[in-house]
């Protein structure tokens, strides 16, 4: 019997690769230089697609695909698939919830913890050989005890904050309603509110259309010139032009990002600033939670062709 065939927008890892080109006839778009006539020579036959949560599926990609059942995100975020196109023909979607949450939150608070205390610029300070020949590292600024704002308490947020109260600070949070898990944190329902009570503000919303630039410069400004921003989620949700100004000018004092708009392509002027923590979208970036998502990926695929219950649908 031949093999079904799948539409492959990224890389994968190698045992992730391995069990997809055992099971099914991988299409790999990502390695086409020229995408739209790979899409209208192999388009015909694919029945589904496996790609990555920042890579998605868009409308044109969906519409070239006439047999499309299914599409399985490697990742929790769903935002670079359109769905409405999905919808529009009864497309399948799945993505790779719970088994990232942990890592994405230990992440976020490393980097806290690194942008604080200065961690990259301590080791730079030892192996250039400045500790030596300045002596003492410049001091910085205190992390437990602080005010922290989680602006989006799902599961991620949820989890931040429980590692936020590890280092007994002040907890408040924003979402679309109160939480009953929260116990004793802070509801704030304006996200500019809970900015100006936050030395810490913590973006862990699931991306839309409806939370786009949420983190605008209001919110920035209300964070001001001694509160950071931590960005785990995705770069949509704050607007990027602002946060550069606000960078730029100090009215923000700093920043740890591991989302930005056009990734990997980041906007140059992040790389001038000394006052941001950039790191390469690699929150969900352990061998093990990886493993489990490309083994959710690769359930729902075959699930999805062998007439059972998906596990972890989206639509
Ligand atoms: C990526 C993510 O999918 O879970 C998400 O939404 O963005 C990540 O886990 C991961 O970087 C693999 O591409």
């Amino acid at each position: 019997m031949s093999k079904i065939e799948l539409l492959q927008v990224g890389p994968y890892p190698s045992w992730d690769q391995e069990r997809l080109d055992a099971h099914f006839t991988m299409h790999r778009y990502f390695e086409a230089a020229d995408k739209a006539a790979f899409l209208a020579e192999h388009g015909a036959n694919i029945r589904g697609i496996a790609t990555r949560g920042e890579l998605g599926a868009n409308r044109a990609m969906i519409e070239a695909l006439p047999k499309l059942e299914v599409i399985s995100v490697y990742g929790v975020g769903f935002d670079a698939v359109d769905l409405a196109a999905a919808r529009e023909r009864g497309i399948r979607v799945t993505n790779t919830p719970d088994v990232l949450t942990k890592d994405v939150a230990d992440l976020g608070i490393a980097m806290m913890l690194a942008q604080a205390r200065g961690v990259i610029g301590g080791e730079t300070w030892v192996r250039s050989g400045d500790w030596a020949k300045k002596g003492l590292y410049p001091l910085k600024s205190r992390v437990h005890g602080k005010r922290a704002g989680v602006l989006g308490l799902g599961r991620i947020g949820y989890e931040v904050a429980k590692r936020l109260a590890g280092f007994d600070m002040d907890i408040a949070y924003s979402d679309t309603g109160e939480k009953d898990f929260a116990g004793d944190w802070t509801f704030l329902a304006d996200p500019v509110e809970l900015a100006a009570r936050s030395d810490f503000l913590f973006v862990t919303l699931a991306a839309s259309a409806e939370t786009r630039h949420i983190v605008g410069r209001k919110v920035i400004e209300a964070l001001g010139p001694e509160g950071m921003l931590v960005n785990i989620s995705r770069a949509s949700n704050i607007d990027e032009a602002a946060l550069l100004d606000a960078l730029e000018s100090k009215a923000l004092g700093s920043a740890a990002l591991d989302v930005f708009e056009g990734e990997p392509n980041l906007n140059p002027r992040f790389l001038t600033l000394d006052n941001v923590l950039l790191q390469p979208h690699m929150a969900s970036g352990t061998v093990e939670t990886r493993k489990a998502m490309g083994q959710l990926v690769f359930d729902n695929l075959s699930a999805h062709f062998a007439g059972k219950p998906l596990p972890t649908p989206v639509l």
